[in-house]
């Protein structure tokens, strides 16, 4: 399958016959200018968690796309559909079988307000799985225990988004400890750089991944990944 890096925590990918973005945060993202955001096709929008960092272009995803549904917790779908946007709403624990796989939503260790100050739930993160592929987005999170039920509730991993910038979510070093938990050697690190707080050194960070052997890429802006 191919994924693409929007930058910051948002991705693009196509799966099955559907494509998805994931917690968009494009217009107010300087590293993320080159990207064409109003010809942006999505199916699905997926949304960890109710930061502006992750929902700051839902709207306008929706607008564009007026068909696709949102999936996340119960509150955001809620707090948008408000404003007349659709969604599959989920909560921590729960999967849910929809027309192009399954999707576990799974706790994260982090907090959730919304832009305005709504409550925005509980933050959480996705486990997607079809009876080909299973891959892991782990949204904004510390490294937490609740990782090593991972495996034993979902298909092996074939790889995993992890946040790698420290500061707001688990840094490197946590990162390395989570593929252990999650059992998946395929990592794609995201949400470093985009504030001067996550701002990482790209070769510490690749060369500790590799003294453990863990096949670990942090993508470019508009990267294309082939996974
Ligand atoms: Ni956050
Ligand atoms: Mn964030």
């Amino acid at each position: 399958m191919l994924v693409k890096f929007l930058g910051h925590a948002c991705f693009y990918f196509e799966w099955k016959d559907k494509k998805f973005i994931v917690d968009p945060f494009i217009t107010p993202n300087s590293l993320a200018s080159e990207i064409a955001i109003d010809s942006i096709r999505v199916d699905y929008i997926l949304i960890t968690h109710g930061h502006e960092d992750h929902v700051a272009d839902v709207d306008r995803i929706a607008k564009n796309n007026p068909d696709a549904r949102l999936i996340s917790n119960f509150e955001i779908i809620s707090w948008f559909g408000q404003k007349g946007m659709k969604g599959h709403p989920m909560n921590h624990g729960g999967k849910y079988t929809f027309d192009f796989g399954t999707i576990k939503y799974v706790s994260a260790v982090h907090s959730s307000v919304l832009p305005d100050g709504s409550y925005g739930g509980n933050p959480g993160g996705f486990v997607l799985w079809d009876e080909n592929t299973s891959f892991y987005i782990a949204g904004d999170t510390a490294l937490t225990q609740d990782m090593k039920l991972i495996p034993r509730l979902c298909p092996a991993l074939d790889f995993a988004i992890l946040p790698v910038g420290d500061n707001f979510t688990m840094g490197y070093e946590e990162a390395i400890l989570a593929a252990d938990f999650i059992g998946c050697e395929k990592i794609i690190g995201c949400h470093f750089d985009t504030f001067p707080p996550i701002k990482i050194n790209h070769d510490d960070v690749k060369s500790a991944f590799a003294e453990k052997n863990i096949d670990f890429h942090l993508p470019e802006v508009g990267e294309i990944i082939e996974l």
